[in-house]
């Protein structure tokens, strides 16, 4: 379903009113960079780390942001009040805008900025109770999946692949090593700690995972980052994938066999209600 509202270069729209020229460059070569912000309680989870990535994906590609953290704030809370949900996920995008095509960045753009805020989809609960399955592919990605680029076609055909196998996520896996979800981070717990690979080109840093990283260090789970083989997934005790409209979901099956006992496992518990009880705090205005 299409939002009732949306936000497009200074406008708040109904979508079918949202025009976006045909030589965007973000319609004709992907370029451009996007963020997904959750909502709790119509409050911004983690805004700042959001609006941080956003200036680093928008430096990785060369694109001045366009708006201020005031600015998009605001533009932001316009967005919460107009949508009917406590809980709701912001989409938005920044594109190098329209120009007559060419590779090389044309001398003036104007940017393109869009965006849009829908209910939150929490997972259902079966998923959360049962977990999920996943498959381990081939990461045919490029080398700067530091970039929340909109260039998702590789994150896309993983995906359809993984669904054509019954599977709610493909793990990927660049020369041996695990390095995320197509569209999550991946912890797997190894002796009974809390492994996850490391930030670098090769991943996307996702603010959950670095939510649930800090949860675990400060709630004394045992928990490192490193570098993680993809022959160390058949012996985890536990997988699950992070997201911020996902949040920690169990991984129970992989390539079609039972993860651990084939149950979501007791650190997925701990760090589920530690999220939890975090977001309690967030909508009371206990943390920030
Ligand atoms: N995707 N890795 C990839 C490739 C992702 O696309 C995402 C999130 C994450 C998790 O990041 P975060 O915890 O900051 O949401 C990791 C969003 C939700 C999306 O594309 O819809």
């Amino acid at each position: 379903m299409y939002p009732a509202l949306v936000y497009l270069n200074g406008d708040y729209l109904p979508p079918e009113k949202a025009q976006v020229s045909a030589f965007d460059r973000g319609f004709v070569f992907a370029d451009g960079v996007y963020e997904v912000i959750p909502v709790y309680g119509r409050r911004l989870f983690r805004l700042p780390q959001h609006l941080a990535r956003l200036d680093n994906s928008l430096g990785g590609i060369r694109l001045a942001n366009p708006l201020s953290a005031q600015q998009w704030q605001a533009l932001c809370a316009r967005l919460i009040d107009a949508t009917d949900s406590d809980d709701q996920s912001i989409y938005l995008q920044v594109t190098r805008g329209p120009a007559p095509r060419d590779h090389a960045f044309p001398a003036a753009t104007k940017p393109t900025v869009f965006a849009y805020a829908q209910p939150l989809k929490y997972p259902a609960a079966e998923q959360l109770a049962s977990g999920v399955a996943a498959i381990s592919v081939t990461d045919i990605r490029w080398s700067r999946c530091d970039i929340k680029a909109i260039a998702l076609l590789p994150n896309v055909l993983l995906r359809q692949q993984a669904t054509e196998q019954g599977a709610a996520e493909a793990i990927l896996v660049r020369d041996g090593n695990v390095t995320e979800g197509s569209a999550s981070n991946i912890f797997l717990v190894v002796n009974g700690t809390l492994v996850t690979p490391p930030k670098g080109p090769y991943i996307l840093p996702g603010v959950t995972r670095d939510l649930i990283v800090e949860l675990a260090h400060a709630h004394g789970v045992a928990c490192v980052e490193r570098d993680v083989r993809k022959s160390e997934l058949a012996g985890a005790t536990e997988l699950m994938l992070s997201s911020s409209t996902k949040e920690l979901l169990p991984i129970t099956r992989l390539d079609g066999q039972a993860v651990g006992n084939g149950r979501p496992g007791p650190l997925h518990a701990r760090l589920h209600a530690l999220y939890q009880d975090y977001k309690r705090d967030f909508r009371a205005g206990k943390v920030g």
